[in-house]
């Protein structure tokens, strides 16, 4: 197995190896000249859509066309020797009392270089040095609130839809320099996902608001003060954002907005065969192996993966929101992803461009917030938060302390720097925006038994006729693991209690845990997790034997280690399994861009 002993969080010596990056002020700036979009040194992009070209005005001061600029050089020496002689253990537990201070993130005076790939890429923000930082204040009260509508509806409105082209032509016109400029909002993402940051007070330790429970309140404020600049641009207090209504049917393809090549809207580095009218999201989506589907099963396949990773399989917090992640927190120990960024995963795939290497724009953390797609698909992961909220027990906010006020950094839409804390996001409507209603089609989704025979036979059922025929599952012994994950693994895996009463249900879930995975941040990794199942044939998200997936959206390049939380309690009753001890975990590889291994698998009840 692996070590990672050679991958840590970014130290001081990889802050020494790496300058920070010179920040030009505006009168050193070099004026740039863009023809394109994207000076891009992969150099094989399709060329089947039109690129994107945006004319500035050039009687206004910020005439400077965005899209990006940046020249990625190749630093992979650098990298290599990233954590030469670092001793720190990972441990899958790293959360001790001793060091429980909430994340206050980043320093950005110690902001390097990001990675992805075995290229780095300038993130940083204009420096704040000499900058007053102000903690952040919510808006008055007497702001008008802003609606955020569905994408698909939102564009039909004209009077609205010139106002989002003017705005994001505003932004893209905005010089480079400026923090609310476009290249600068996407370089926000990129910094605090791809390893350009540490933690303020942990220099020693990287900083990700990915695979944690800082995952929807960070993108909560990003897209907040996004829409904020944006309004402010335009000089519209009212101006709200769209979300990608992909929960329901008529949201599922990419808005006609965001296709239209003309429009500002537009980002050329997608997957062309995803922005035709006929192209639905794939929230299962198994890149180079996608299924085929007719529409209506794409429909139902998508109602059950959000159905599964908002109602069945995510009861209670952390198995929704993911690992509590504190102040000295190492970052190659992701602990888990929460089932709210599982289900927002495959879209980031699904658009970005799969023929370039780091599949930008959407397909990397560092590039994705150069999509306007972006904001519109986080603001659908928001919405989202808020319906968990509503839809059954158990389902609140954490009020743990180092979560209320765990901060960031933004600049907000006067390019002033804020520092906000979680406590202040978690309710919306103080922030002055809100969502239009939307039916839930998904809320009550019937999940139907996995039709094989082989189920039938093996893990019991109506259909048990022909027992002695059945193949038998081969189980491979959990003293085997760790194990590279290069195909289909079945284990039988113990349960804590069985035979539970429906109180003992309500009071505690059963949660499947598929411990220490450990991948390469920067590669495409997904594997289904099927309970009981026929591993020749295994079951997709509308199935009862279907628990979960787990998918990774490249970002920074190094070896990271972190767990998949599934709840299961519905599961083993849809299936029949209630008095049985064991369970019998099935591991699906569906995409592997690099290597990935596998800790093992344990099943918990959680209060
Ligand atoms: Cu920070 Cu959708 O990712």
């Amino acid at each position: 197995m692996a070590s990672f002993a050679s991958f840590t969080a970014p130290s001081a010596a990889r802050t020494a190896a790496y300058p920070k990056t010179p920040q030009l002020s505006a009168a050193t700036k070099p004026p740039t000249h863009i023809s394109h979009h994207y000076s891009s040194p992969a150099g094989h992009r399709r060329r089947t859509r039109q690129p994107l070209h945006i004319t500035c005005d050039s009687t206004a001061p910020n005439n400077t066309p965005v899209p990006d600029n940046h020249s990625p050089t190749s630093r992979r020496d650098l990298l290599l020797g990233l954590g030469a002689g670092a001793t720190t253990a990972l441990t899958l537990d790293p959360f001790s009392a001793a060091l429980a201070r909430p994340v206050r993130g980043p320093s950005i005076e110690a902001c390097v270089r990001a990675t992805a790939g075995d290229q780095t890429f300038a993130c940083c923000p204009p420096s704040f040095a000499g900058v007053d930082i102000q903690d952040f204040q919510l808006p008055s009260a007497s702001e008008p609130v802003r609606i955020r509508r569905p994408a698909h509806l939102a564009g039909l409105d004209p009077v609205w839809l010139d106002k989002y082209k003017r705005a994001i032509k505003a932004m893209r016109c905005l010089p480079n320099d400026d923090p609310r400029s476009y290249v600068q909002q996407a370089r926000v993402h990129c910094a605090y996902c791809n390893g350009a940051y540490v933690q303020a007070d942990d220099t020693n330790k990287g900083l990700q608001i990915h695979y944690s429970w800082l995952f929807l309140p960070f993108h909560r404020y990003y897209i907040y003060f996004y829409e904020r600049i944006l309004g402010k641009l335009i000089d519209d207090p009212t101006f709200a954002l769209p979300f990608w209504n992909w929960d329901h049917e008529d949201g599922m393809p990419i808005a006609d907005m965001f296709k239209d090549t003309e429009s500002p809207l537009y980002d050329p580095l997608r997957n062309p065969a995803h922005q035709l009218p006929t192209s639905l999201l794939d929230l299962d989506y198994n890149k180079r192996q996608p299924a085929v589907r007719t529409k209506d099963e794409q429909v139902r396949v998508n109602y059950a993966v959000v159905y599964n990773n908002m109602v069945s399989g995510a009861k209670r917090r952390l198995e929704f929101f993911g690992a509590k992640y504190r102040t000295g927190s190492a970052v190659p120990v992701r602990q888990s992803s929460g089932s709210c960024e599982n289900l927002h995963n495959p879209a980031h795939i699904w658009v970005g461009d799969s023929s370039r290497a780091l599949g930008e724009d959407m397909g990397n953390f560092y590039s994705s917030g150069r999509d306007p797609l972006f904001y519109v698909h986080h603001g659908n992961v928001d919405r989202l938060w808020n319906v968990w909220k509503t839809i059954g027990k158990f389902r609140f906010d954490f009020d743990d302390y180092d979560y209320l006020n765990a901060s960031f950094l933004f600049y907000d839409e006067n390019a002033k720097p804020v520092r906000v804390k979680v406590k202040d996001c978690l309710d919306n409507k103080l922030m002055r925006y809100d969502y239009e209603e939307r039916p839930l089609p998904w809320r009550n989704f019937q999940k139907t038994p996995a039709s094989s025979a082989t189920v039938a036979n093996i893990f019991g059922g109506e259909k048990a006729a022909n027992a002695a025929e059945a193949p038998a599952v081969e189980l491979t012994p959990l003293t085997e693991f760790p194990l590279a994950l290069d195909s289909v693994v079945s284990v039988s895996v113990a349960r804590p209690k069985k035979s539970r009463s429906a109180a003992e249900k309500e009071a505690q879930s059963e949660v499947l845990v598929v411990y220490g995975i450990e991948l390469q941040g920067d590669k495409v990794v997904k594997f289904d997790v099927v309970v009981n199942d026929d591993p020749a044939n295994p079951s997709g998200p509308d199935k009862f034997e279907y628990a979960g997936s787990f998918l990774n959206v490249p970002h920074d390049s190094m070896k990271f280690a972190t767990n998949l939380r599934l709840d299961i309690t519905d599961l083993v009753g849809d299936i029949g399994a209630d008095d049985d001890d064991e369970l019998v975990v099935t591991l699906v590889p569906r995409v592997a861009d690099g290597p990935v291994t596998i800790a093992g698998v344990r099943i918990e009840l959680q209060n």
